[in-house]
């Protein structure tokens, strides 16, 4: 593979898709090519090197990277398509939830290095966080493509495991689903004590940014020693703490809630 401005085939631009292209073309060389069935948003197709609607458009182009992010129902009739745009060197990352490595080597014309990942959508403003696991075909050449790559749009994490994939995807990859549903319950909870929705919303959304960015400052603190340091002995978080964390509600409704979506994850990827 060459060394670095690469050329990229995004196969699939919608939000995922389309999230992470406008971090690249914002935020790298990368020379992008688009293959998507209908025309790209008007400040994407300004920025990228071309569109094509089908893979016929881009046979004489040679591909370093092609990411696949179309939906986990088509991938596989998608990536039967890509023998004009592919060889056995071109890497091919593929951030379809829950469709294996090996259903994917089997749909693709050759033995190439494959990386199977999961963004979130924070990646989108370039705060993803992403993990991937690669086949055996990949070298660490290929690894090290993928995390420049991946980086771009956050932080990268490889893992060892594909099994893993599936913890990961309950934790970070639904995981802004989460907490977008904290500040909902915030919200819910301050009206219910009188504030008008305007102002419950706004204290539960910037309670939630100022403190992931308390989190981010990296100095070591834990969200445990956080925790403790805002909770006085008798006062106002203790008695709301004392609510939220009797009995391990919290904890509990927690591991139910990612065990769910695990297991959901593992039904997709075996259907
Ligand atoms: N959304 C997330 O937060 C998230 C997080 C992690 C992983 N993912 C993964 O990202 C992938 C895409 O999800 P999404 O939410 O971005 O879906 P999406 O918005 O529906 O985007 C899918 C894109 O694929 C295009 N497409 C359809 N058929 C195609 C074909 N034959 N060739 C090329 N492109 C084709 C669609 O184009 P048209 O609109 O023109 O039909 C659309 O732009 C999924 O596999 C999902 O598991 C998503």
């Amino acid at each position: 593979m060459s060394s670095s401005p690469q050329t990229v085939l995004v196969v699939g631009c919608g939000h995922m898709g389309g999230a992470m292209v406008r971090q690249w073309m914002t935020h790298s060389s990368y020379t992008l090519h688009i293959l998507n069935p209908s025309k790209p948003k008007a400040d994407i197709a300004s920025k990228i090197e071309s569109h094509s609607e089908n893979v016929e458009g881009f046979k004489d182009i040679h591909f370093d990277i092609v990411v696949l992010a179309v939906k986990p129902q088509i991938i596989i009739d998608v990536a039967k398509t890509l023998r004009p745009v592919l060889d056995e060197n071109t890497l091919v990352i593929s951030i379809a939830a829950g469709v294996t490595l090996s259903s994917l080597q089997a749909a693709l014309p050759h033995q190439q290095p494959i990386i199977r990942c999961m963004p979130n959508l924070p990646s989108s403003i370039g705060a993803g966080v992403t993990a991937f696991v690669t086949n055996e075909k990949c070298l660490s050449s290929h690894t090290q493509h993928a995390q420049d790559l991946l980086s771009v749009v956050g932080s990268v994490h490889v893992l060892d495991d594909e099994q893993d994939l599936h913890s990961v995807t309950a934790v970070s990859g639904s995981g802004p689903a989460y907490i977008f549903h904290l500040a909902e319950c915030m919200t819910d909870a301050g009206m219910s004590l009188g504030l008008s929705h305007d102002l419950a919303a706004q204290l539960a959304r910037e309670t939630i940014i100022g403190s992931a960015r308390l989190l981010e400052t990296n100095d070591g603190t834990s969200a445990e020693e956080y925790r403790k340091s805002v909770t006085s002995k008798g006062g106002t978080t203790q008695a709301a703490l004392e609510v939220l964390m009797h009995d391990d509600a919290m904890r509990g409704l927690f591991e139910r809630a990612l065990k769910q979506a695990s297991e959901r994850s593992q039904e997709l990827s075996r259907s």
